[in-house]
C-alpha cells in the first residue's frame, strides 16, 4: 500500500507537535461512565470528511482522537503510537489513514493496523455511534 504523509516540519516532528488541535470549543465534550460524549453542533471541526479533534485531559483515562472520515464515517482512537515514543496521532489528508507526529511517520489504516514504520503494534480503535448531534465514543482502556 502506498503510504501518504502528513505535512509536518522536521522541529514538528522531532518534538511530535500534533497537527490536530484540541476542540476550538473546549466544553463540546464530556466523559463519564466510560462514553465520550461529542456535541457535534459545538465540535465544528467534524462536521467536514477530513476534520478531527484530538480529546484530552480532565477526567478522560486516554488521550482520544476523533476522526471525520473521508465518507463522512467517524472513528475514534486511542491517541498514542504503539512506537516507543507514544506520540500522537493525526488524520493523513486524502485517505483514511492515521499517523505518528513523529520522526518515524508509523501509520495505521482505518482499523489501527500498522501499515508504515516501527510501530510494533496496531493501534485501539474504539466504537463509535451517533445519535443525532451527539457522537458517543465508548472507551475501553
Ligand atoms: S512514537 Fe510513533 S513512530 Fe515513534
Amino acid at each position: 500500500m502506498d503510504c501518504k504523509f502528513v505535512k509536518r516540519s522536521f522541529f514538528q516532528r522531532v518534538f511530535g507537535v500534533s497537527e490536530t488541535k484540541k476542540p476550538t470549543v473546549a466544553n463540546c465534550w464530556e466523559y463519564e461512565d466510560g462514553k465520550l460524549v461529542i456535541n457535534l453542533h459545538e465540535a465544528s471541526e467534524l462536521r467536514t470528511p477530513g476534520g478531527a479533534i484530538r480529546f484530552e485531559g480532565g477526567n478522560l483515562p486516554v488521550r482520544v482522537l476523533v476522526v471525520c472520515g473521508e465518507g463522512g464515517e467517524y472513528r475514534a482512537y486511542r491517541n498514542q503510537c504503539t512506537h516507543f515514543g507514544h506520540r500522537r496521532l493525526d488524520p493523513v489528508p486524502g485517505t483514511n489513514t492515521v499517523q505518528c507526529c513523529s520522526i518515524n511517520k508509523s501509520t495505521f489504516d482505518s482499523s489501527g493496523n500498522t501499515i508504515f514504520g516501527p510501530a510494533p503494534h496496531s493501534i485501539h480503535c474504539y466504537p463509535v455511534e451517533k445519535d443525532q448531534e451527539k457522537l458517543i465514543v465508548l472507551i475501553s482502556e
